[in-house]
């Protein structure tokens, strides 16, 4: 259980109008496909509701999707049935990703769309990476994307509403994070996800969570993948933007 199973049912209302459809989510890492072997190997560690596994499959690669919310997993199955898809999808979390995979299995492994925060703090995030690591073949590539933490703990607290419905299969929600930064780097922080929809009589129902989540500074997550043998390729960090994105490559 990873807090997802009910943001699952809903989750599509989270995910940009850009990267719904899973050609689009698999063209938007164009940058990294390419340098992949035809028929290649590669695995989203945590694939919630399955657009970009469903994509990679799209492009003919052997895809591997997990997550550990058996939720999200059945989304992604479901997804791939739909797209007609071959994707190999299982429950799992990443420290349970050894016992389901040999090592040096995938060309390539994704972890992207601000999963890797939900490691449990240090610890947990080293063990991920260093699953991550293991099952790459040498000279494979992990790739991830992530919230810039430094930008989210410096805005503090608060209520981010959004300022448009977002309409997914005919229905208009509202979506609303709220944020709980702990005092210190290293603490348990929260955010709660709630996805409010408006129906055509005006009735407001909420789907909502809360997760918990470790954030990391930049230089954290460099140090991390170092120490699990992952040096880093390609690096899209800017402490005023958003998010980013690593590129590292197994040596
Ligand atoms: C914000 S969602 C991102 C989903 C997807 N990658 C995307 O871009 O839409 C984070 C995902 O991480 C998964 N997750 C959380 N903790 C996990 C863990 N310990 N191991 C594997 N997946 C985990 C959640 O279940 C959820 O599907």
């Amino acid at each position: 259980m990873t807090g997802y199973d009910v943001p699952a049912e809903v989750y599509e209302w989270l995910i940009s109008d850009a990267k719904l459809p899973p050609a689009a989510f698999a063209a938007s890492f164009d940058d990294v496909l390419h340098l992949l072997p035809s028929n290649a190997h590669v695995l989203d560690c945590s694939c919630g509701t399955g657009q970009l596994a469903v994509g990679l499959a799209g492009r003919g690669l052997q895809v591997a999707a997990t997550d550990a919310s058996e939720a999200m997993v059945r989304r992604t199955a479901q997804l791939s049935e739909q797209f007609g898809a071959s994707v190999r999808a299982v429950r799992a979390s990443w420290e349970e990703l050894p016992d389901l995979f040999r090592d040096d299995t995938f060309d390539m492994v994704f972890c992207v769309g601000n999963s890797l925060h939900h490691a449990a703090g240090a610890r947990g995030r080293g063990a991920a990476l260093e699953s991550m690591s293991r099952l790459l073949r040498p000279g494979g590539r992990l790739v991830l994307t992530s919230r810039t933490w430094e930008l989210v703990r410096a805005r503090g607290s608060r209520l981010q509403i959004g300022d448009r419905l977002v309409r997914r299969n005919g229905r208009d929600a509202v979506v609303v994070y709220r944020w709980e930064i702990a005092p210190r780097w290293e603490q348990e922080h929260h955010i709660e996800i709630a996805i409010a929809q408006v129906d055509a009589t005006g009735l407001v129902v909420v789907r909502s969570e809360l997760l918990s989540c470790w954030p990391y500074r930049y230089e954290e997550l460099e140090a991390g993948l170092h120490r699990v043998g992952l040096q880093t390729e390609l690096s899209t960090f800017d402490r005023e933007a958003e998010n980013y994105r690593v590129v590292a490559r197994k040596v």
